[in-house]
């Protein structure tokens, strides 16, 4: 048996583990996006490639993450570096880009949503939703650059979620991380089986529902539909960002990863599906009261949460205050349980290279990570957010993912990961799991990347300027490419580099 490494936090159980990995999984990706993008690329018919994604990328990728982090004993810096002395850097930059990218703006939607939990209460938003979102809590201007105030409820909404935040990590893996996603995850699931049940018996909701799951079989020879059914697999799954890798460091040896990871992705994925009745259900029912057909009220995927819901809450009647409370509240719970999987996967990093103290490292991270959520509270934010969501889910996440399976697969022995799985798990992976990491996944992620530049290339996104699009978007990747590498050749203040792989000390 191997020797566990000396200090290393551990989860107290297999379902605390578990817990966590879907806590991080299930987020604000789960209710809304997967909701939206369901119904804009072809209802029932997405499932098909949506379903094809999670059993060609989604699986394989997350058993190969939980094998990296399991076998190499390691947060992704620290797993990198003993995969490969020059690797070390692909461990750092995930880690950075989520952290210092998508954590800033994803904390503050979900400080939306703390606001409008209250909002709900006495619907703030009268009979203008659309005017209220826009205009009154965002303040929206009309460029990037052009700023001229924080909004103070958003500001004060980020300040709950990041102190939220910091008692959590403070309290470390098992007494926080563990500890507060045995109670979100139920709580989660529980707000969601009522809204959904709710929303079903809605009038009118079968309209939405029919139009979730009755197939358009013309959308699936689109290929962007595919590539974007990849895309939400990835950022679902919170593949790519590290995260996975410092959470089954923290597994003791005999643990089943392999069938850890299945439960994981099919947990998620469920959870997907019965959010979308709940979502669908929403806008049958307002197509009916409305007496519009179903496409007239959905809104992009901002809108829908934000505008289309409040539009809804306050058509329920009586009842619309309460179900707008566990509406936003779920979405506040599913987000928090991503927001700290970032920080933890961050922490664990930085404690594996530079031995620093847990409660220093989070106050200070926590801090930045407020601080620099600041920018998105200003009324420019949302184009800031639109920008930065853009290049690191389109960019980093799909490079950090195809640079992984190429340094995993191609320069490092795959098989000691695989076959360490299998010693531990019940589970055995064939060697078509080598295939799917060495070849098909690259090719793939190369195939969807290429596509994306060449888009990117000829039509500036979104209708921004270059100028915003260079120096918000661009600049964003490349500074935190250029940190990860300051970070790796930095010397290491704990042995811990030296250990082996439990795979390879027997
Ligand atoms: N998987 C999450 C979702 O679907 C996104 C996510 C995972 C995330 N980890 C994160 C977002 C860390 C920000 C920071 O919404």
């Amino acid at each position: 048996m191997s020797s566990e490494s000396a200090g290393r936090s551990t989860w107290k159980s297999r379902t605390g583990f578990i817990l966590a990995a879907v806590g991080s999984a299930v987020g604000l990706g789960n209710i809304w996006r997967f909701s939206y993008l369901a119904y804009e690329n072809g209802g029932g018919a997405f499932l098909i490639p949506y379903l094809v994604a999670l059993l060609t990328a989604g699986i394989p990728l997350l058993i190969l993450e939980f094998g990296i982090g399991h076998e190499r004993i390691g947060s992704a810096p620290l797993a990198f570096r003993k995969i490969g002395k020059k690797w070390e850097w692909l461990g750092w930059w995930p880690l950075l880009f989520t952290m210092f990218g998508i954590v800033l703006y994803y904390s503050v939607v979900i400080a939306w949503c703390v606001g409008f939990v209250f909002y709900s209460v006495n619907l703030a938003w009268g009979d203008d939703p659309d005017k209220f979102f826009f205009e009154t809590f965002l303040n929206l201007s009309s460029s990037p650059f052009e700023i001229s105030r924080i909004q103070t409820p958003v500001l004060a909404g980020l300040l709950v979620v990041w102190l939220i935040t910091w008692v959590i990590i403070t309290r470390g893996v098992s007494r926080g991380v563990e500890l507060a996603n045995k109670i979100f995850m139920p709580l989660l699931l529980l707000l969601t089986l009522a809204l959904v049940f709710w929303s079903v018996n809605l009038d009118g909701a079968m309209i939405g529902i029919s139009a979730y799951l009755r197939p358009d079989f013309a959308k699936l020879v689109d290929p962007m539909v595919w590539v974007r059914a990849y895309g939400q697999i990835f950022f679902t799954l919170s593949l790519g960002f590290g995260i996975m890798i410092a959470y089954a460091s923290y597994m003791p040896y005999n643990s089943n990863m392999t069938g850890s990871a299945v439960i994981t992705a099919l947990a998620n994925s469920g959870f997907s599906l019965l959010s979308g009745f709940g979502v669908f259900a929403i806008l049958g029912f307002m197509s009916f009261s409305q007496n519009q057909p179903l496409e007239e009220v959905v809104r992009e995927s901002i809108g829908l949460a934000f505008v289309a819901y409040p539009k809804a809450i306050s058509m329920i009647g009586t009842a619309g205050p309460l179900f707008g409370v566990l509406f936003f509240l779920s979405l506040t719970v599913a987000g928090i349980s991503s927001a700290i999987s970032i920080v933890e996967a961050f922490v664990s990093g930085v404690e594996d290279k530079f031995g620093l103290d847990r409660k220093v490292l989070t106050t200070v991270l926590c801090f930045l990570g407020f601080a620099g959520g600041i920018i998105f509270t200003t009324d420019g934010g949302l184009f800031w957010l639109d920008i930065v969501d853009h290049f690191i889910n389109n960019y980093g996440l799909v490079v950090a993912g195809l640079l992984e399976c190429i340094v995993v697969g191609w320069f490092f022995k795959l098989d000691i990961i695989r076959k360490h799985l299998n010693k531990v798990s019940k589970m055995q992976l064939g060697s078509g799991w080598n295939w799917t990491i060495k070849l098909f996944l690259p090719l793939f992620l190369v195939v969807i990347l290429m596509n994306q530049l060449v888009r990117e290339l000829l039509t500036a996104y979104g209708d921004y300027s270059w100028a915003s699009l260079v120096g918000i978007g661009w600049s964003w990747i490349a500074i935190t490419f250029l940190v990860s590498f300051i970070l790796a050749v930095q010397p290491w203040k704990t042995e811990s580099h030296l250990e082996k792989g439990r795979g390879e000390e027997l």
